[in-house]
């Protein structure tokens, strides 16, 4: 059996920070310590050797939408950003609201042997907001996070059910706050720059009012609820408050919401275009203090490939999302000024634990833990250039800029799947 061992590199996890080489077998790590010898050698000098990520938030396309990624591509991606585990989102073709989709698409990851994917549940089937999904089903067939992101759940009675169903099943549910009744039509942040270009605003409101109502429905119901890609400066704050109170909530925050903002539409390009949108300087800001301070949870990519022509149609047209996977580490380390090991609980172990894989993502880095591993350098500068990412897709807000953070390699399951910087499978 082959002995891989990583060298040369600083380890840093949930324990602290130290010189030490890695030993891999048989899947596990086997030995950490200085000037360990091994078969196989990745070079880690000036790198950061770590707990692979987690992201909370991919959109995967497969099935249905195979022109804009697949399983595969999507999980080269994630294994070249430094994860070993993604949460693969239910909006696919058709929805993953049946064990025989949600197992299909865990197949394919398998297959793909990339890194791990996971996949959602609905909340409501074909996440239409008017029925529940089978929860019981789904999650005997080891289902954990169920969402109908794309859409938030509108109906306040379906989901009090939901929290009440979910309940005993242990199962987190994660809500895509959006009151559409606010957002008809919208295409960007509703503001003064919205307000300037003359095109339809998309209002905080709309995901405060929800995200409000649920953390009452928390309250009412006792169960946890997890936050999906938080964007304004006042949902920071009521998540801040309901976790004050003791309330079971967390929240996750993406790369584009804390570096990018609303003006960047006065260009007109749908590459700018999302759901919730790209919001002011202020929300950045708040982002920010609520990523170190520990109100946001976790860094999420919200990874959202769509293919080059729906892109390139007007702004009212063109889906909104963006590409997310290859470039969430260099956002996380280069633009937070965060501690490395806040980044890095924010990217690995605190994901982990809400996507229910903490037995075996974001583990310390020590003898006889699976060995699912991230090793980047944190100071490497490198240009983003959308022709050379893995994704099917190109549509990355970051094209042309110079980020500094880059994965050098990814080990899942044992296996090296990225060695310096390029993909072994
Ligand atoms: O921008 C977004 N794109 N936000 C979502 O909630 C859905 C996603 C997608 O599926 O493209």
């Amino acid at each position: 059996m082959t002995r891989l061992v990583i060298t040369g590199g600083t380890v840093v996890d949930q324990q602290g920070e130290r010189r030490a080489d890695v030993a891999v077998q048989g899947g596990q790590i086997v030995e950490v310590g200085p000037d360990l010898a091994g078969d196989d050698v990745l070079d880690a000098t000036g790198c950061i050797v770590s707990p692979g990520f987690v992201d909370l938030h991919t959109h995967l396309r497969e099935p249905g939408k195979e022109e804009a990624e697949t399983i595969e591509t999507g999980s080269r991606a994630a294994a070249l950003g430094g994860f070993t585990a993604v949460v693969a989102m239910p909006n696919t073709d058709p929805a993953q609201d049946s064990v025989a989709v949600v197992e299909f698409v865990r197949e394919q990851g398998r297959r793909a042997g990339l890194c791990e994917v996971l996949p959602s549940g609905c909340i409501t089937v074909g996440r239409n907001g008017e029925q529940l999904a089978p929860y019981g089903e789904l999650a005997a067939a080891g289902v954990h996070l169920f969402t109908d992101d794309g859409n938030g759940v509108q109906d306040p009675q379906l989901m009090r059910r939901a929290l009440e169903y979910a309940k005993p099943l242990g199962i987190v549910l994660a809500q895509h706050c959006e009151v559409t009744s606010l957002t008809k039509g919208a295409v960007m942040h509703e503001g003064s720059c919205c307000s300037r270009l003359g095109l339809p605003g998309w209002p905080a409101l709309a995901e405060e009012l929800m995200l409000f109502r649920d953390i009452e429905l928390v309250r009412l119901t006792g169960v946890p609820m997890h936050f999906l890609h938080l964007s304004t400066a006042r949902s920071v704050e009521l998540v801040r408050q309901a976790k004050a109170e003791g309330l079971p909530v967390t929240a996750e925050a993406t790369p584009h919401h804390f570096t990018l903002t609303d003006e960047l539409l006065e260009s007109y390009d749908a590459v700018y275009k999302v759901n919730p949108p790209l919001r002011t300087a202020d929300d950045i800001a708040a982002l920010k203090i609520g990523l170190a301070d520990g109100t946001i949870d976790a860094i999420a990519t919200d990874h959202a490939p769509h293919a080059p022509h729906t892109k390139e149609a007007p702004l009212d047209q063109a889906p909104p999302g963006m590409l997310g996977l290859e470039t969430a580490l260099a956002l996380a380390v280069g633009e937070l000024g965060l501690p490395i090991q806040r980044v890095l609980a924010l990217l690995s172990w605190n994901p982990a634990a809400i996507a229910g894989v903490a037995d075996r993502h974001g583990r310390p880095v020590q003898a006889g833990e699976p060995a699912n591993l991230a090793v980047f350098d944190p100071a490497a500068e490198w240009t983003v250039v959308p022709a050379n990412l893995a994704s099917k897709s190109r549509n990355t807000p970051y094209a042309g800029r110079t980020v500094t953070g880059r994965v050098r390699h990814t080990v899942f399951g044992g296996t090296a799947v990225v060695r310096d910087g390029v993909a072994t499978r």
